[in-house]
């Protein structure tokens, strides 16, 4: 079966919205654009010019960066706008599902729930560490489910799910389902990312951002790489111009090597710094668990989640609780290192007031 299938019948055959042409060195009057140069436009390209409707050479750089091709990619505006983008494509209102790990990051549910595709939470364990069962997560699934969405470093837990789990469930779904993995936090893990299987399996979308270890989250820049049958149906119903010139520009200097090397030393730095502070607030004794993680981040159980996340707000430091099946834990950024101390700090004084 064709990956096709598996979309809504309405986007199935949508050709893309038809734009006004670009052409360099002509007399630009067929997109009612403005003539003039605004005064705060220092761009190298017009601001009063439409961007290009997909960023060619973004596109190319980007490809070129995750290493697959320039056409099994799409650019979107973070993956944020990536999982919007597949319930649309994929999930019919009121008859589709899609299937994901609980404790996970919460714009599933979000996108889910917009489209009206029923969410599926497979729990995983805190006792095992929140691995990811292919069994379990297969269990899950029926003929109406389109998209599996694994999160590897998964977001609050910092969980990675190992490559052969992602090709299990590959494997044994087939060409059912679509099967998403969310590489946002895979700079920081241990561990390769799934882009080769790309060329292999028609039904795999990877997504990557910008936001976490490029350190661009301002700038609202992700990619989805997947099979060109899949780019092709995302490309026809992303909105048309999608990147914005500014965007387009500043991703493509933070793309040479001067900048890749800047962000593999903040990736190095960040993980030491993560391995730090996990030793620190394992020496304080209503710290209860602190779980692996691949990421930017650490998931911590404590004796009192709220009255933690109150005594740090309080010294202007800010960290976040989930509530539900994650009512006693927190998870902690890890910032720079004087962000960092300044946790520390906080949390020394803690101890005290306690005490
Ligand atoms: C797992 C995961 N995926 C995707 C995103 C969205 O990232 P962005 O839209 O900034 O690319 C986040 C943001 O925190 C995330 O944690």
């Amino acid at each position: 079966m064709s990956v096709r299938a598996l979309a809504r019948s309405q986007v199935r055959g949508l050709a893309p919205y038809k734009a006004a042409i670009q052409v360099a060195d002509t007399v630009r009057l067929n997109a009612n654009e403005a003539p003039w140069r605004n005064a705060g436009d220092e761009f190298r390209r017009p601001l009063n010019r439409y961007p290009e409707i997909r960023p060619a050479r973004l596109r190319k750089l980007l490809a070129a960066h995750y290493g697959t091709d320039a056409g099994n990619l799409l650019v979107t505006r973070g993956s944020s706008e990536a999982i919007d983008l597949l319930m649309r494509v994929f999930c019919e209102s009121g008859c589709d599902n899609v299937v994901t790990t609980t404790p996970t990051f919460s714009m599933y549910e979000h996108y889910a729930v917009v489209q009206g595709a029923e969410l599926r939470k497979v729990a995983s364990d805190p006792g095992q560490d929140f691995v990811v069962d292919a069994d379990r997560v297969l269990a899950a699934c029926d003929d109406s489910t389109k998209l599996i969405i694994l999160c590897t470093p998964n977001n609050p837990t910092g969980t990675l799910v190992p490559g052969d789990v992602i090709r299990e469930v590959l494997e044994r779904r087939g060409d059912r389902s679509i099967i998403v993995v969310d590489e946002a936090y895979i700079e920081f893990a241990d561990a390769p990312s799934v882009v080769d299987l790309v060329g292999r399996f028609d039904n795999l979308v990877v997504l990557r951002t910008l936001s976490k270890a490029l350190a661009f989250a301002g700038a609202r820049c992700g990619s989805v790489i997947a099979s060109d049958s899949v780019i092709d149906m995302l490309d026809a119903v992303q909105a048309p111009y999608a990147i914005a010139t500014p965007v387009i520009e500043c991703v493509e200097d933070a793309l040479d090597a001067e900048g890749l090397a800047a962000a593999a030393a903040f990736v190095a730095e960040t993980i030491r710094e993560r391995e730090r502070v996990r030793a620190a607030l394992a020496r304080h004794d209503w710290v209860q668990t602190i779980w692996p993680s691949a990421a930017n981040f650490l998931l911590v159980r404590v004796a009192d989640a709220p009255g933690l996340m109150a005594h740090c707000e309080a010294r202007q430091v800010l960290l976040r609780h989930f509530g539900g099946e994650l009512e006693q834990c927190v998870r902690i950024t890890i910032g720079s290192p004087a962000e960092n101390d300044s946790l520390l700090a906080a949390l020394a004084d803690l101890e005290v007031s306690d005490g």
